[in-house]
């Protein structure tokens, strides 16, 4: 791997823990752990060979249909998540943002995830962008009505609105658009994560279930990444 021309921003759609569940015979919030590990291993990877942002979409808002149990089993992993390894990420330099709606949170999440935010603040290393009770079709929307609300007062004029401006609405503003998404398990679909951060992004779709996803594999789809053709619409000269 060419650590010159890594990807500045991968987003990783961690899909296949209930199917690892399934495939071991235990119980589904077993196979939500298991993915937990995944994502440790995955955040100081990224960390250690200097990538810009990693997000993670870890909760959409489609997935509070899922059962109860299941809710309040991802809930618990979260807060255990941001006990346990808050200290190292911080020594890490790491910087926590959310992607989301922190309002819909449960107040004990919320008030981990803020409180991480917070403490994280001025850390300039790996940005870490967590997607939680995140859609991404939400996330234009709300951008839109804030712009919307901008030009009503007239704080802004319509035709100022252009990506720049639109970008700085969304929950990612300031950071760089989406240059690798990686989904495991073999799905191909984006089920709205990042939907304008990833206009340009290339895709991964590895077989390999999350729980299951290592380095290796991580470091295959950078490599894959590296040999991609990027034009953005236009033509090598
Ligand atoms: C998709 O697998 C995974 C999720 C819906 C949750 C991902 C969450 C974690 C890995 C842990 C929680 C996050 C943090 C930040 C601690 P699935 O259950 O849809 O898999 P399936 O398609 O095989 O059923």
């Amino acid at each position: 791997m060419n650590s010159e021309c890594l990807p500045k921003h991968v987003a990783i759609i961690m899909d296949g823990n209930g199917r690892w569940a399934q495939k071991h015979s235990l119980q589904i919030a077993k196979g939500h752990q298991a993915g937990v590990e995944t994502l440790r291993d995955i955040i100081r990877e990224s960390s250690d060979l200097g990538i810009n942002t990693l997000s993670l979409y870890a909760f959409s808002t489609e997935n509070w249909r899922r059962s109860p149990m299941e809710v309040a089993a991802l809930m618990s992993l979260l807060l255990r998540y941001f006990e346990s390894e808050i200290d190292e990420l911080d020594e890490k330099n790491v910087r926590i943002r959310i992607l989301g709606d922190k309002q819909g949170l449960p107040d004990l999440q919320r008030a981990a995830v803020i409180s991480a935010e917070e403490r994280t603040r001025n850390n300039t290393g790996l940005n870490l962008c967590i997607a939680l009770n995140y859609g991404g079709r939400q996330e234009i929307v709300r951008a839109a009505r804030s712009l919307a609300e901008q030009v009503r007062d007239g704080r802004l004029k319509a035709d100022e609105i252009d990506d720049d401006v639109f970008s700085r609405e969304l929950y990612t503003a300031g950071l760089p658009d989406v240059d690798l998404l990686i989904r495991t398990s073999g799905e191909q679909r984006l089920s709205g994560f990042l939907l304008w951060q990833c206009a340009y992004a290339e895709f991964e779709f590895p077989a390999t279930l999350w729980p299951d996803f290592t380095l290796d594999h991580y470091h295959e789809a950078l490599e894959l990444y590296q040999k991609r053709d990027r034009r953005f619409g236009g033509r090598k000269t």
